[in-house]
């Protein structure tokens, strides 16, 4: 097990109703916020409401900035720092998802920022002060909800970079299953993909003597297996929700990797996609994960083993490694089927003609020498190619 540091103090308040207490939880934290949202479902849904009643009925006065798209764009980032400097918010809260969040976390900290707040992506320098972060989830995905991380697309060059820093952790997060329930399919599918991922980036490593995190990795993501495809079937199956929701949080709240190295190849190469392509992050997630399993495992047979057995279930009695490693991705692939993921770069609408644009984009030289992505294998820019061409 390698040293950690572990600081993980985001407050989650769980369960039905929750939603209607935001205006309390915040009042002694805010004297004026800028609620912050997407691009409707909140209002569709009646959420909306809920919370300004909630505000309203705490006495909390705010301003309201709505429009997030998924993949936030840096230029609605722009416009909530003016409006909370101009306004004096004090606190910024995300009724919404990953992109609501995230676009919370650049604005919070884009206030106390002189320059552009692109600046702190491009170079990745630490923060000193960040506005509070509030959080009232409507989709369990991205695990920002309890990440100190926000992931910002610069429409201008292109470019779609993840920062972090402990000072972005939400203050508070409020999770109520239940308004999980208007999700679409393919919003379900996309946030579990991405979910499983965030396991998956810190479950595959060479670091040996990681019996805990191991087995956390794994009882998460075996909930996961089990109750993902009952919302398929009932996208209002609260028990099903709760536990989507809750290992949503826990995939990405750090807990998971502490004394591993960790891997992040395969979010690094879906951020290429997403820059490009503007692709759901979860979707592409699900097209490029086995695609990398089938090209890294030889680099570490045993751990791709242990994957197979205890998550995916494949039976012991098999002789050899490759076998067992074969059923386990295609078991991988078949849970990704169940829940109508795409399978292939073609599914995605992407076709070769950018493969070695991203595979360079994601691989970029840094200090004269080219910057390799993950942890279990190192990948350069021609093993990103090969396994962008697996997955097409
Ligand atoms: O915009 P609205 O109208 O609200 O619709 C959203 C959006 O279209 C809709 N939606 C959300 N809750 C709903 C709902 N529709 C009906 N009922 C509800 N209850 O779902 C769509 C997707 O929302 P979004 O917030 O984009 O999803 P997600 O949570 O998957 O966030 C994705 C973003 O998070 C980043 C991704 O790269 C992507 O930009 N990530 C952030 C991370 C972090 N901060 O720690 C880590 C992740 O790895 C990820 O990179
Ligand atoms: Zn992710």
């Amino acid at each position: 097990m390698l040293n950690f540091d572990l600081y993980m103090p985001a407050r989650i308040v769980f369960g039905r109703g929750t939603q209607s207490r935001i205006g309390e939880l915040l009042k002694p934290h805010a004297k004026k916020v800028l609620l912050h949202y997407g691009g409707g479902s909140i209002k569709r849904t009646g959420l909306y409401d809920t919370v300004v009643k909630s505000l309203n009925d705490a006495g909390i006065p705010f301003v309201e900035l709505g429009g997030v798209v998924p993949n936030p764009r840096l230029s609605l980032v722009h416009e909530g720092i003016e409006l909370c400097r101009r306004e004096n918010v004090d606190l910024i809260l995300a009724v919404g998802g990953g992109s609501a969040i995230d676009s919370s976390k650049a604005i919070a900290m884009g206030v106390y920022y002189d320059g552009d707040v692109w600046d702190i992506y491009d170079t990745g320098k630490p923060i000193e002060k960040a506005l509070p972060v509030a959080v009232v989830l409507t989709i369990p995905a991205a695990g920002s909800e309890s990440s100190g991380d926000t992931v910002i697309s610069n429409e201008e060059t292109g470019r779609k970079y993840g920062y972090g820093s402990p000072k972005l952790r939400p203050l508070i997060s409020v999770m109520n299953p239940e308004l999980f329930f208007t999700l679409p399919k393919n919003q379900i599918a996309n946030g579990v993909a991405d979910m499983m991922s965030h396991i998956f980036e810190r479950y595959f490593t060479n670091t040996t003597h990681v019996d805990l995190t191991d087995a956390l990795c794994e009882a998460t993501l075996r909930t996961i297996l089990s109750n993902a495809p009952r919302l398929m079937e009932d996208p209002q199956d609260y028990d099903a929700w709760a536990e989507i929701g809750f290992a949503g949080t826990v995939a990405h709240n750090g807990l998971l990797g502490m004394g591993r190295e960790q891997d992040w190849a395969c979010h690094a190469m879906e951020h290429e996609l997403s820059a490009a392509y503007d692709v759901a992050h979860g979707a592409g997630l699900a097209v490029l994960t086995p695609a990398w399993m089938k090209y890294v495992h030889k680099d570490n047979l045993d751990m791709f083993v242990q994957f197979a057995v205890n998550v995916m279930g494949v039976s012991k009695g098999f002789r050899d490694k490759e076998d067992v490693i074969r059923e386990g991705i295609d078991r991988l692939q078949n849970f990704y089927r169940v829940m109508s993921l795409p399978q292939t770069l073609t599914e995605l609408g992407i076709d070769e003609s950018r493969h070695e644009e991203m595979a360079k984009k994601c691989t970029e030289i840094y200090f004269g020498e080219e910057y390799k992505v993950g942890g279990l294998k190192k990948l350069g820019w021609q093993d990103v190619l090969n396994i962008y061409t697996i997955a097409k």
